[in-house]
């Protein structure tokens, strides 16, 4: 039977989910496991799935995809030596890429993150890994990376500093960025599709940071709209 995106369920692992993370490597090529573990693994390997059986969800969080009964992603968290950081990890089965699962599942996770204390994720991606480059590009729009052993070092900050916005965007004037956000909380109620969304953000400036405002993480937490507009007062309307 086909599953839809629709009927796809995002939620916090249990110890008992391991039996069907396991099953996801009949959905994974090769490529896909070497892009997660920098390995040449025919399947998940034993040493991850062990240490998913003892998730503590504070030093290791994860959230899985679920759908018609079978896990298609899982997103962790695990904690750096610096309690604020914590090195973020997805993998999606490959039946299912392109289809906004990676997203989601960062989106449960990010807020999960933010509650433990954590500032920063990290990511350490293979260069030729393209996807997952794009994906950290468009959801973590302050993130930034560096070269460490011949991989990309990614350091992704989940509070934004609004000295660290854009030049561009720090001098819109405040009725502006007030009208992107309320669109922006519009759009989420609504569950506006991603396509439609990119349609405006191609259209206009205001388009361009509503959809910023969407693809951030750290929106979905509440921190970005504490930091920054908490201090706004609302223009009058009528
Ligand atoms: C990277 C990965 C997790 C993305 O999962 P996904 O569910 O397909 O991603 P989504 O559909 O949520 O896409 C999110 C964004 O990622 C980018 N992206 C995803 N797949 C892409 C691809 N094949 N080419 C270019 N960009 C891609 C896009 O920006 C996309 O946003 P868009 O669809 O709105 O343009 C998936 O390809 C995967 O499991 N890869 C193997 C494991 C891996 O590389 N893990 C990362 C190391 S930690």
């Amino acid at each position: 039977m086909l599953h839809t995106v629709e009927q796809i369920a995002i939620r916090p692992m249990r110890a008992d989910d391991v039996v069907l993370v396991e099953q996801m490597s009949a959905d994974l090529s090769v490529q896909s496991l070497y892009y997660r573990f920098f390995a040449g693994v025919p399947v998940l390997p034993q040493g991850f799935l062990r240490q998913l059986r003892n998730l503590d969800h504070d030093q290791h969080e994860a959230v899985i995809a679920v759908c018609g009964g079978l896990v298609i992603g899982i997103a962790e968290f695990v904690r750096s030596a610096d309690p604020s950081r914590a090195e973020l990890a997805v993998i999606v089965a490959d039946s299912w890429h392109r289809k906004g699962v990676a997203r989601r599942l960062i989106g449960q996770l990010t807020p999960l993150a933010c509650r433990a204390g954590v500032t920063d994720f990290e990511a350490s991606v293979l260069p030729e890994n393209h996807a997952v480059r794009n994906m950290l590009t468009s959801m973590f729009p302050a993130g930034r990376y560096g070269w460490h052993d011949g991989m990309l070092a990614y350091e992704l900050p989940l509070r934004q500093d609004p000295a660290s916005e854009p030049r561009h965007q720090a001098r819109r004037p405040r009725w502006w960025r007030i009208a992107a956000h309320q669109v922006a909380a519009h759009y989420r109620e609504r569950k506006v599709e991603q396509r439609e969304r990119d349609l405006v953000g191609a259209a206009s400036g205001l388009g361009r940071q509503v959809t910023r405002e969407l693809n951030n993480p750290a929106v979905q937490c509440g921190v970005v709209r504490r930091q920054r507009f908490s201090s706004i007062r609302r223009p009058r309307l009528g």
